[in-house]
């Protein structure tokens, strides 16, 4: 008989899933044994490709459609997950988008777009999270930020202020959660192999990884296995933490 995995039992949602990362942590807290609700903006295809990957890892999937900027939707979604799975246990803040251009000429709406999902989501998730984690006495809210959070990017201040509220906003829930056995951590990837860093030119990309000591760029999986590390109980006394996935470009 194989052995029950880590997050047996648990309930776990991944915000913007469909994906790169997202799908890459959903696929991994699965084969952990936790059942996903998979969130997703619009596109339906490639979700329901996410939820047969979990499937077959012998887990079971909730579809959810939901812009994590909308208040009402994310509402929606957290009431399914608790009439079909009792609520959530572990949240991984993971959608986010970008919308790069320098601080002359970056729109009041592309500042706006930004922020909203990736910092207002990660709020209006967690808060819906932490009712449910409170009450189980248990939770793990797991945010990903990125090292440009840390450093500033020239042509992405709304996307570095985006990922250094998620700090504060990691920090913060950190200690207001800690008493009830929630555990609020931060991870922040450095160039990791998805749509994000392909759109970017061949000359940024072979600057980018001139200056990455491992000489790559990450995989979606080296981050997802961070993340899933820190949603087990092993990870219990680690909170308000930032974890770099860098390949040591932040060294
Ligand atoms: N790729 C990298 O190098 C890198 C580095 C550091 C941090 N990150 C962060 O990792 C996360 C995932 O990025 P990725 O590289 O997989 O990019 P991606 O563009 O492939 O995936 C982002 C996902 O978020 C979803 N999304 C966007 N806005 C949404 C909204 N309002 N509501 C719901 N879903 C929404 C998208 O549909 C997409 O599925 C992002 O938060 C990103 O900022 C990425």
């Amino acid at each position: 008989m194989t052995q029950p995995g880590p997050l047996q039992g648990k309930v776990a949602l991944v915000t913007g899933a469909s994906r790169g990362i997202g799908r890459a942590v959903a696929l991994r807290l699965a084969q952990a044994g936790a059942r996903v609700g998979v969130n997703y903006r619009s596109s339906r295809q490639a979700a329901e490709a996410v939820d047969q990957a979990i499937r077959d890892a012998g887990s079971e999937a909730l579809l959810l459609s939901a812009d994590v900027s909308n208040a009402s939707q994310v509402q929606a979604i957290f009431q399914e997950l608790e009439q079909a799975w009792g609520g959530v246990d572990i949240l991984v803040n993971n959608a986010g988008l970008t919308r790069d251009s320098l601080l002359l000429r970056m729109s009041e709406e592309d500042w706006d777009a930004v922020l909203d999902t990736n910092l207002k989501g990660a709020f209006l998730c967690s808060k819906a999270a932490a009712r449910t984690m409170v009450r189980k006495r248990w939770g793990r809210i797991i945010n990903i930020s990125s090292v440009i959070g840390l450093a500033g990017n020239p042509g992405q201040a709304n996307y570095a202020a985006s990922k250094a509220g998620l700090l504060g906003l990691t920090r913060t829930l950190a200690r207001e959660l800690a008493s009830r056995n929630i555990t609020v951590n931060a991870v922040a990837p450095g160039f990791i192999d998805t749509a994000m860093v392909a759109s970017l030119s061949e000359e940024a990309k072979a600057q980018v990884r001139a200056r990455i000591p491992m000489d790559r760029f990450g995989t979606p999986d080296d981050v997802a296995a961070v993340v899933a590390f820190l949603a087990t109980s092993e990870a219990a006394y680690v909170t308000g933490q930032v974890i770099g996935i860098d390949g040591g470009i932040a060294l």
